[in-house]
């Protein structure tokens, strides 16, 4: 990409081949992604986020066993022509709103489990040669007041020409759960990506600052991965491929404003639900209340 002359992103890519053994028994019938905060699954999350940055063209990798995902953001004719019928318009409207006509869901089947660059891989024949995002719905980014993360993220990747990855400061003894980042110091919000490493053992972490499921790529980055070796876990990794990027193009690291909740472990999940039930219109004031009645219930004096 040339500096100050960048194409705006236009598609987006999810990556929701995972298992999600963690969440078993849940999973054995749901992909977490499918798995609720209140009343819109994880994958509704990360979809808005990426149409509010002006995505039009949404790419599922998934596996052949997995069609809820592709079910959900089907048109359901039966259920909208009974909603209009029973004169339910808001919630016919709420059932609309999953997919605005202007965006088109395609579905990329990825078909072994090698990887999250493997399955960033898949997705090229409907990429071609433009810049895309990546979503890891997993990590639901949360910004009450302001853009959505890959909204901020594309402004600067438009701005810059540059690739922008997304990272937060973790505790330094969890730098083995993340892609951790050396960066430049940074302006303000961004720092220049000088090298990263896959899940590195705390004692060869180049810093604490963890990529979280946002990017903003190049396209060079699928001939990258073509040519990426197997790495951490004997999986093919986009981290890898973006190191093998980094002699060649500048890749900004990208504080983000908001919270992020990682909806991969349970307690991320439940955090999750908590914040947003308190943050819904309708479910605010009771989920407060239910919340003060099992602390009280348990004995916890001081809430804070
Ligand atoms: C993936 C990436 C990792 C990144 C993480 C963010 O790991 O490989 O670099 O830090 O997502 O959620 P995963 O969580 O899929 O193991």
């Amino acid at each position: 990409m040339r500096s100050g002359n960048a194409p705006r992103i236009r598609k987006a890519v999810f990556p929701v081949a995972g298992l999600g053994t963690r969440f078993l028994p849940a999973t054995k019938t749901v992909p977490k992604e499918m798995l609720p905060i209140v009343d819109r699954p994880l994958i509704q999350y990360a979809v808005d986020e990426a149409i509010a940055a002006g995505c039009d063209t949404l790419v599922f990798v998934t596996n052949r066993y997995k069609h809820a995902v592709a079910d959900y953001f089907d048109k359901a004719y039966e259920l909208e022509h009974r909603l209009e019928n029973d004169g339910k318009h808001e919630l016919l409207q709420r059932v609309r709103d999953v997919l605005p006509e202007h965006v088109r869901a395609v579905f990329v089947t990825q078909p072994e489990a090698r990887g999250l660059g493997h399955a960033v891989l898949c997705a090229k024949p409907v990429i071609g040669d433009e810049p895309f995002a990546v979503l890891l719905p997993d990590d639901l980014i949360w910004n009450r007041n302001g853009p959505g993360a890959l909204a901020q993220m594309a402004d600067l990747a438009q701005h810059q020409g540059s690739s922008v990855i997304a990272v937060e400061p973790v505790p330094h003894e969890h730098t083995h759960r993340y892609g951790i980042v050396a960066t430049a110091p940074f302006d303000g919000r961004h720092g220049l990506i000088g090298a990263i490493v896959e899940k590195p053992d705390p004692s060869v972490a180049p810093s604490n600052l963890a990529v979280v499921g946002r990017y903003v790529l190049e396209p060079r980055i699928f001939e990258l991965l073509e040519h990426t070796q197997p790495g951490k876990g004997g999986e093919i990794q986009l981290t890898d491929a973006i190191a093998a990027l980094l002699p060649e193009r500048t890749v900004n690291a990208y504080r983000f404003a908001g919270t992020r909740f990682d909806c991969g472990t349970h307690i991320g999940l439940v955090e999750a639900t908590i914040r947003f039930a308190l943050d819904h219109e309708a479910l605010s004031e009771p989920a407060r209340q239910a919340m003060l009645k099992a602390l009280a219930e348990l004995g916890v004096q001081d809430p804070v």
